[in-house]
């Protein structure tokens, strides 16, 4: 079956087994290596993308229900040329060590300054003139997002110095 969808910015038709998920369609359809499979069950945040603009587990969604949507993966908001804020600012705090969650750490993390920018982070501590995530608050908002070296203090120095 065939599924039409823009992918980072770009209109795409892809063909696809009506059960695939959207984490296989872009990895293995439109060769978007840079979405991860961990668990492919919904429970550690490697294939986060943002689906019209809001973070899910790629592999949890079906491509045949996203027909007309907009996917934006690692790969639409930097690039090895030209790193988005985030991406520089997770290298240069090392906010990882193996790096197969970083993707999905990055994309959470791009939903969430995302959020914060439009004043939807619930958890923005409302006693700052300028919205602030405290610690524990970041915690909570990136624990779907899991990293087995644990670099979780350095990945949050990372999301904090772009906050
Ligand atoms: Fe999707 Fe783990 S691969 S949540």
């Amino acid at each position: 079956m065939q599924t039409k969808l823009t992918v980072n910015g770009e209109a795409q038709t892809v063909e696809h087994d009506p059960r695939a998920t959207l984490l296989d369609t872009l990895r293995d359809g439109l060769g978007l290596s840079g979405t991860k499979k961990g668990c492919d069950h919904g429970q550690c945040g490697a294939c986060t993308v943002l689906l019209d603009g809001e973070r899910v587990n790629s592999c949890l969604c079906l491509t045949a229900m996203h027909d007309g949507q907009e996917v934006t993966t690692i790969e639409g908001i930097g690039s090895p040329d030209k790193l988005s804020a985030l991406q520089k600012a997770f290298v240069e705090k090392d906010g990882y060590q193996c790096g197969y969650c970083t993707p999905g750490q990055i994309m959470s993390a791009t939903a969430l300054l995302q959020e914060m920018q439009k004043g939807q982070a619930s958890y923005v501590s409302d006693d700052l003139e300028v919205p602030k995530l405290t610690d524990d608050e970041m915690a909570e908002r990136m624990s779907g997002n899991l990293c087995r070296c644990s670099a979780y203090p350095l990945i949050r120095e990372a999301i904090a110095m772009v906050a």
